[in-house]
């Protein structure tokens, strides 16, 4: 089976576009691939975050991977910095990347832009650890949303380097990205990425969020003002209205193309109340079963202890392989 990894950074409660961009897919996954998937908790604090905040955040996006549907029994689920390998790795990464390379990055543009008073290194050699993660256990493929296009080809390029100064030690990994969904806008501003770190609350639907506010604050969404209401899809023209359809679309499982003619005499309201239905459709179950498995820390502790101990296994195979290739003695 190809070998599947991603994580999602527990800096926040995860949003409906880390579950439509990522999850859903690695969901669908588990069943064709050997798949990996972890919470890095390693990246996140290239953000400062509060301890006790970001110690719940976790225990909370476990529990989520879980009621999403992510299966202990068929993945391996872990939290990064319980696989040591990682960082290992991460360092060696960093001395195979060049600066002017992290500096392309639009990811360290933005967010040291946003944030002026915590310019880390650790936010400029992110993609460094992130290489490390993918690459640790030979990944096939990468299933992400587009944000993370950029940072894959680094890894890709990062990886090919070590390969042709060292001879085959990685696997080069693709990205797998969804056609449709890889890329869910903000509800107030759909010119601009919907995100969990994002200072106003009204611009993101969190998955754990109370489906009533959910449902007022798709009602309230930004929809787009041309003489005619409209509904169709073109991200260019109708960036508000292409982005509901996309959320309609993903979360019931119809087409775009299936969707449009059902709202060619309706107004805007009606595709909302129809969104907002179908969120919470989604929400409310998964919900049940998140407070369920929250409230099991014996299981959450298990899970997290076979997943480290499986990934870890499989890593250090690989951390051993680059340590040879690049000269060190082994550990006599
Ligand atoms: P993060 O935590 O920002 O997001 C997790 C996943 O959700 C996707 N995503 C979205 N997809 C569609 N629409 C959106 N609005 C949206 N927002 C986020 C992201 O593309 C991502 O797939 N650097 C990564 C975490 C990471 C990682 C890795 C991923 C670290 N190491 C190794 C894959 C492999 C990140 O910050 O994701």
């Amino acid at each position: 089976k190809p070998i599947v990894l991603s994580g999602c950074q527990p800096s926040g409660q995860l949003t409906i576009g880390n579950y439509i961009g990522a999850l859903r897919q690695w969901v669908d996954m588990q069943t064709t691939h050997d798949c990996l998937y972890m919470l890095v908790d390693l990246h996140s604090i290239t953000v400062r975050q509060d301890p006790k905040a970001l110690y719940e955040v976790c225990l909370d996006g476990l529990a989520l991977y879980l009621a999403c549907g992510i299966d202990p029994q068929k993945s391996t689920i872990f939290m990064q910095s319980h696989v040591p390998e990682h960082a290992q790795l991460g360092w060696i990464m960093n001395c195979y990347t060049q600066m002017g390379e992290l500096n392309r990055m639009t990811q360290f543009k933005d967010k040291s832009a946003r944030n002026v008073t915590n310019i880390n290194a650790g936010l400029f050699t992110y993609p460094t650890l992130m290489a490390a993660d993918i690459l640790a256990y030979q990944a096939d493929q990468v299933p992400v949303g587009d944000d993370q296009k950029q940072h894959l080809e680094l890894t890709r390029d990062i990886a090919a380097r070590f390969n042709n100064t060292h001879g085959k030690t990685f696997t080069v990994p693709e990205p797998y990205i969804p056609e449709f969904g890889a890329r869910i806008m903000s509800l107030q501003e759909p010119t601009k990425k919907m995100s969990k770190s994002d200072d106003n609350a009204n611009n993101f639907i969190g998955l754990l969020e109370d489906p009533k506010k959910v449902a007022k604050k798709i009602k309230r969404a930004m929809t787009d003002s041309d003489e005619k209401a409209r509904i169709y899809f073109d991200p260019k023209e109708k960036p508000g209205v292409s982005n509901l359809l996309t959320i309609l679309s993903s979360v019931t499982g119809s087409s775009i193309n299936d969707l449009v003619p059902q709202y060619e005499d309706k107004m805007y309201g009606h595709l909302k109340g129809d969104v907002a239905d179908a969120v919470v459709a989604l929400l409310e179950p998964l919900q049940t079963r998140f407070s369920a498995l929250r409230n099991d820390r014996a299981e959450l502790d298990r899970i997290m202890k076979i997943g480290a101990d499986k990934a870890s296994e499989r890593a250090s195979v690989t951390l051993d392989k680059v340590y040879k290739a690049v000269g060190f003695i082994p550990k006599p």
